[in-house]
């Protein structure tokens, strides 16, 4: 068939669907209609196209210069581009040029991009593109850059994850990017994993929920939107769980686990309409997960009905040759891993696994149904996208990009991340007349607010910050006016710089700030071996105590960095997490009392680095050394978080005392502000079952909702719980409940509950 009926041809599908889809069609009429084009497309297609299509390349691969060089400019290196692009019909492409280019450089390179595959190509496919725009739109020049997901899922408010996603997905599509590398979905149960600051934290539901509303934020205009993205939940699965605490390392996860903690968050999100699955790069029990048939075929496209598109992590096809040493060579790799049920592949510098794709198709060991199935999930993706009608849109249309609406979105997030951990004595807020040493490693760095994925990788190269936006001296100093302001570095990440003057100068001060932190980074660069805050952050900290001056810490962090020793010797704590652009001026207004701290802890604060727990466990993970069950000893708990008022909470009803069969649970709590200001709080409901074959954990989270109360004011909540959340996996690893007492669990962090017990049968 020549090239130009089959463009006709292609033209004319697309054409013809739309023409026959009726107005005010419904999702499903779309989706028929779509089902119905990608069948059409695929019927035409050859094996090399349809191995093509299930390429993703790095950008670098097609541009001059070697895939890692630092850049400034992205030009496309000819020779390379028609391989790739013409030749090899590469059915999507990632990753940036190697530099941060703002929404119109982006739309001249998808623009190229597009045109070619298009244009250029037989059947004129266009190309996916793919993006980790995971906090905001961090890899288009210009944008917001919102807080990382961590520090989201400490505002426990639902709707400020939806509004970060839709503004991610706005400024992304302003750069004509469709496919977002994100949410991850993933259950960040060890503190040592340098991750766990792009997670939504430790527990499941907290991730189903911020997952899902990140969706809805996403895609709710419906993918076919030119301000919506596409998002492809990561990383299935367990990838939290590296057994020992490392970025990629084998995790340990039994059928009762997975089931109970690892699937629900995905289960969730792909009821809710996500698309993109990412395989995670780790093993489980072994097995890598990208040839786990048993994890894609039959749990992600069997059980969850999954019809979306699995891709694999980056280069992970080939690591299952150097790095799981589970297959002999890249031939054997990519069979193992489309057999198991992989669609895309990560595949950044070449285009051999497209060759090898055909081989194994035309010597039989991949079946052709395999093939076809990967590859309508991409076309499948790209209809609903709308790429073929609209493959790139005009920068020039998003007046709304970076937009003062989208600062104080991004702003309001990041100050109801803001954790008070401890206020001795109400020290905090501060007076703005006082006097005020700001020290420390996070205290005048916008790349320590931003962590990693901020316009580079790991987010270290100052060259492309943001001169407008405010460290934490910076915005403090707009606050109360330089005069009243020492400052002095203290140290590094790991080194001293001169601490010693830190402690000169904090003899005329009345309140020390210091400012410790993490320096930024993701993978394997974030791998660390010891949890504790480097000794030299937690040093400065114990000399500038021997003044004898309060001292207020702030913590600008991913992980929960061990601060055991260091705690008592300060007055007050504010955790930042990983606070994004607005980071300095969120913080600063909490210290000085223009916010009210409303954040609470998404995981669990460990206070020894041999003692590390979820705030769920069994009652042995607590067996003390006395034989005792006291041995759950975290610095903060999970859910915790002060505030600069006080709620009491009082008069737990429940609907019954038994409950039968699939009834609703009925449960209504009062919170009062009883403090002098007004204030925002997590209502947090957990249930306990009390006794279960499978030994039980200590609670689950079930419910939360954040509410404003005025000083003084009291408000009623009311929540409900059916038969399914009483649920939990069983000896035959299904969700099963047994019949017996449960509790209800209200408060406003995991630890100062009221209680109250039901009969289930
Ligand atoms: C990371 C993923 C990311 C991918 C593409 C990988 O190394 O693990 O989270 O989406 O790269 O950039």
């Amino acid at each position: 068939m020549s090239k130009l009926i089959s463009i006709v041809m292609i033209t004319l599908l697309v054409l013809s669907c739309s023409k026959n889809q009726p107005k005010n069609s419904s999702l499903n009429d779309e989706s028929v209609i779509i089902e119905h084009k990608v069948d059409s497309l695929l019927a035409i297609m050859t094996l090399k196209e349809k191995a093509g299509q299930m390429l993703n390349i790095g950008l670098p691969a097609v541009l001059t210069g070697d895939y890692w060089d630092d850049r400034d400019s992205a030009i496309f290196d000819q020779e390379k581009f028609k391989k790739l692009l013409i030749d090899y019909a590469v059915g999507s492409i990632h990753n940036t040029p190697g530099y941060p280019a703002v929404k119109e450089e982006w739309f001249q390179i998808v623009k190229k991009i597009q045109d070619s595959a298009m244009q250029k190509t037989r059947l004129g496919i266009p190309v996916l593109y793919g993006i980790d725009n995971i906090h905001g739109a961090n890899y288009v020049n210009g944008s917001v850059m919102f807080p990382h997901q961590i520090a989201i899922a400490a505002t426990w408010n639902t709707e400020l994850s939806k509004k970060s996603a839709e503004i991610t997905s706005y400024e992304s599509r302003a750069a004509s990017l469709p496919w977002n590398f994100n949410p991850n979905a993933d259950v960040a149960m060890s503190p040592l994993w340098g991750r766990i600051g792009e997670s939504f934290g430790e527990d499941p539901y907290l991730i189903s929920e911020m997952t899902t509303a990140y969706i809805q934020g996403s895609q709710q205009k419906g993918l076919q939107d030119s301000t919506s993205t596409a998002v492809c939940i990561k990383h299935f699965i367990g990838y939290g769980a590296g057994r020992n605490g490392k970025d990629r390392a084998n995790a340990l996860i039994p059928e009762n686990s997975l089931r109970q903690y690892f699937l629900p968050p995905f289960e969730k999100a792909i009821k809710n309409g996500a698309m993109g699955v990412m395989i995670s790069s780790n093993a489980v029990n072994g097995i890598p997960c990208h040839i786990n048939s048993y994890y894609i075929n039959d749990i992600l496209k069997g059980e969850m009905k999954f019809k979306g598109v699995v891709i694999s992590d980056f280069s992970d096809v080939e690591f299952l040759v150097g790095a799981h040493l589970s297959a002999k060579d890249k031939r054997e790799a990519t069979k193992m891993a489309v057999n198991a049920g992989l669609d895309l592949i990560m595949n950044p510098y070449n285009a051999d696994v497209v060759d090898i794709i055909v081989d194994l198709v035309e010597k039989g060991e991949i079946s052709m149904a395999r093939i076809d199935d990967a590859v309508s999930r991409v076309l499948r993706l790209k209809f609903h996208l709308n790429l073929f009608k609209v493959p790139y849109t005009n920068p020039e249309n998003y007046n709304e990009f970076a937009s003062k609406k989208h600062i104080e979105a991004n702003y309001q997030t990041a100050s109801e991340a803001i954790t008070l951990l401890k206020n001795t004595n109400n020290i905090l807020p501060l007076s703005s007349t006082k006097k005020v040493l700001i020290t420390g490693y996070s205290a005048n760095s916008i790349n320590i607010l931003n962590g990693a994925w901020s316009r580079s990788f790991l987010g270290q190269d100052t060259k492309f910050n943001d001169p407008s936006k405010l460290t934490i001296l910076e915005a403090i100093k707009k606050q109360i006016g330089t005069s009243n302001i020492e400052f002095v570095n203290g140290t590094d990440y790991l080194e001293d710089i001169n601490s010693a003057k830190a402690v000169e100068k904090a003899k005329n001060v009345d309140y020390i700030i210091v400012c410790v932190g993490e320096i930024p980074a993701s993978e394997k660069p974030s791998d660390i071996n010891e949890l504790e805050l480097p000794k030299v952050q937690q040093e400065l900290v114990k000399k500038l105590s021997k003044t004898g001056k309060p001292i207020i810490l702030v913590m600008v962090q991913g992980r929960p960095r061990i601060i055991r020793e260091i705690e008592p010797l300060v007055d007050a704590i504010v955790m930042a997490y990983l606070p994004g652009d607005e980071g300095g001026r969120a913080i600063s207004d909490v210290l000085y009392g223009n916010t009210n701290p409303s954040g609470k802890l998404p995981y669990t604060y460990s206070k020894y680095s041999g003692n590390y727990l979820t705030y769920y466990h069994k009652k042995t993970d607590i067996r003390d050394t006395n034989w005792g069950f006291n041995g759950f000893y975290p610095q903060f708990e999970f859910g915790f978080g002060l505030s600069y008022t006080t709620f009491e909470y009082s008069n737990l009803t429940i609907s019954t005392d038994t409950l039968v069969g699939s009834e609703e649970l009925k449960i209504s709590i009062d919170v009062k502000n009883t403090g002098t200001r007004e204030g925002k709080e997590v209502v947090q409901v957990y249930l306990k079952d009390l006794v279960a074959t499978v030994s039980p954990d200590s609670k689950k989270l079930v419910r939360f909702s954040k509410i404003n109360l005025k000083a003084g004011e009291q408000k009623t909540m009311n929540f409900s719980l059916t038969s399914e959340d009483l649920k939990s996996i069983g000896l035959d690893n299904t969700w099963i409940i047994e019949e017996g007492e449960f509790e209800v669990q209200v408060g406003g962090n995991s630890k100062e509950l009221i209680k109250k017990t039901f009969y289930y049968k």
